[in-house]
């Protein structure tokens, strides 16, 4: 009697790329692959990925039928989108009128001391980048800005960098015990 040989383990896992990817998929399709949803698919996109890469932004662009200058024109357009990677916690302060007048440049400023950085960078340990952004829409909260996509409305200098401080002491306890 022949013995077939036994069928090669059947795996369902994907890999992390391929589930951040079912992601912004799921978000193309929501949107019923509209050209006028570029935004919020790059959004879904940034948060997924951590950055906006020529890859995602090729994939984006052959999604929604655009033209890849068009692509590339409004994620380089906006601040609060990155062609760059990230470090683990993203800052993002409104220097949109409405917040600028109620102080989100001293904001901007403080937070640069304490964390010895300039906006539009990343630390050197890699803990935190500083992004500083036109109206996030919220001019109802000013002065505001968003930490690690969630938004916080009517900040100080001191709130801001206590937010910060404690986004930061968080992830490295979670660090430490998964360790
Ligand atoms: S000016 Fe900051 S949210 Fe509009």
């Amino acid at each position: 009697m022949t013995k077939t040989p036994p069928n090669p383990p059947v795996t369902n896992e994907k890999s992390p790329h391929e589930l951040k990817l079912q992601l912004l998929d799921k978000t193309l399709k929501k949107s019923q692959y509209q050209q006028d949803a570029l935004i919020e698919v790059l959004h879904t996109a940034q948060e997924t990925f951590g950055h906006l890469d020529e890859d995602i932004l090729d994939y984006v662009s052959i999604q929604l039928k655009l033209p890849p200058s068009w692509v590339y024109g409004v994620a380089t357009f906006y601040n609060f989108f990155s062609l760059e990677p990230q470090g683990d916690h993203v800052c993002v302060v409104c220097m949109g009128t409405a917040c600028y007048v109620k102080g989100a440049g001293d904001i901007v400023a403080r937070i640069e001391q304490e964390f010895d950085m300039k906006a539009g960078t990343t630390t050197t340990d890699n803990r935190l980048t500083l992004i500083s952004a036109r109206c996030l829409g919220n001019c109802s909260l000013a002065p505001m800005l968003t930490l690690d996509g969630s938004v916080l409305g009517k900040q100080t200098p001191d709130s801001t960098v206590a937010a910060v401080k404690e986004k930061i002491s968080s992830s490295s306890v979670v660090g430490e015990e998964t360790s």
